[in-house]
């Protein structure tokens, strides 16, 4: 890490009254939670990602689609937020109405952390919502368990309430995050892929309002051509750099950097 990259990013920092934070599976790789595309090990390894969060792989395997779903919250158990997670609580907390946390992932480790207000770009991956329109049968409070839970009555299945691929993403929490970008001086893109859009977007849509766009990710993505600044570094060792109150910068941060 160059030092200088990282004091120019701090400086931006102090001076941007607005900063918005679009975070991704990165963000929580160091809770121990596996990144998106990283995350099949074991007997779940033989199955995409991409082909079970979907509508059409969970009507088709409800039981193997809800089962995986299943071993992600049961993984969520026992993981705790990280330095990552805690820097943008307690920065947002010395800073009120300063920061808008933007995220992609389903975790709930933001909110752990204590971060009040995040929009949760893809849902939440501890709730459970019902795949079908509910009928005046269906309760969340009389299902019958199963692999997946359904109403008892006219069979309607629960599904974990997360966005899958090719659904829309809640359009409120969608619209919050573009005012925010259009709104920020400064966007903080942590631990993303940059390939999944809108969310992706986010950050091509601060910069063409003018803002400032700075990335941290140990490896290159997407989005690094959309970017002023880039912090080769992880989230856990950045983050807590770039938000402490009294910032300090370190001997050495390890890794080349861009900008
Ligand atoms: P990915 O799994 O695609 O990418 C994770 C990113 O985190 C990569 O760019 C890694 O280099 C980076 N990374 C890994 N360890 C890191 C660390 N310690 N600190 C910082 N960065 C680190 O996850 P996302 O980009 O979040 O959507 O994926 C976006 C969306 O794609 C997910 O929300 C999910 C998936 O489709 C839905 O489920 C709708």
């Amino acid at each position: 890490m160059d030092s200088a990259a990282l004091e120019t990013v701090q400086a931006w920092l102090r001076e941007a009254p607005q900063i918005a934070v679009l975070t991704g599976a990165g963000v929580s790789a160091e809770s121990g939670v596996p990144t998106f595309r990283d995350a099949q090990t074991g007997y779940w390894a033989q199955f995409r990602p991409e082909d079970m969060a979907t509508e059409e792989g969970f009507r088709a395997q409800p039981a193997l689609v809800w089962r995986w779903y299943q071993h992600r919250r049961q993984l969520l158990q026992g993981v705790q937020p990280n330095a990552a997670h805690l820097a943008l609580a307690d920065y947002a907390q010395q800073h009120p109405g300063r920061l808008t946390l933007i995220t992609q992932n389903v975790d709930g480790l933001h909110q752990r952390a204590g971060s009040a207000d995040v929009l949760c770009l893809h849902g939440d991956l501890m709730e459970d919502r019902f795949l079908d329109l509910p009928r005046p049968c269906c309760h969340p409070d009389t299902v019958e368990a199963g692999d997946p839970p359904h109403c008892p009555r006219c069979g309607n299945l629960l599904r974990p309430g997360v966005v899958w691929f090719g659904e829309a993403l809640p359009l409120a929490t969608l619209e919050a995050a573009q005012r925010a970008a259009r709104r920020c001086a400064l966007m903080l893109v942590v631990g993303t892929a940059g390939a999944v859009y809108p969310a992706a977007g986010l950050a091509h849509l601060a910069r063409d309002a003018g803002a400032r766009v700075v990335i941290v990710n140990p490896h290159a993505s997407e989005l690094d051509p959309v970017a002023h600044a880039v912090l080769r570094g992880t989230a856990a060792q950045l983050l807590p750099l770039l938000l402490a109150p009294e910032s300090m910068l370190p001997q050495s941060v390890g890794g080349p950097s861009g900008a």
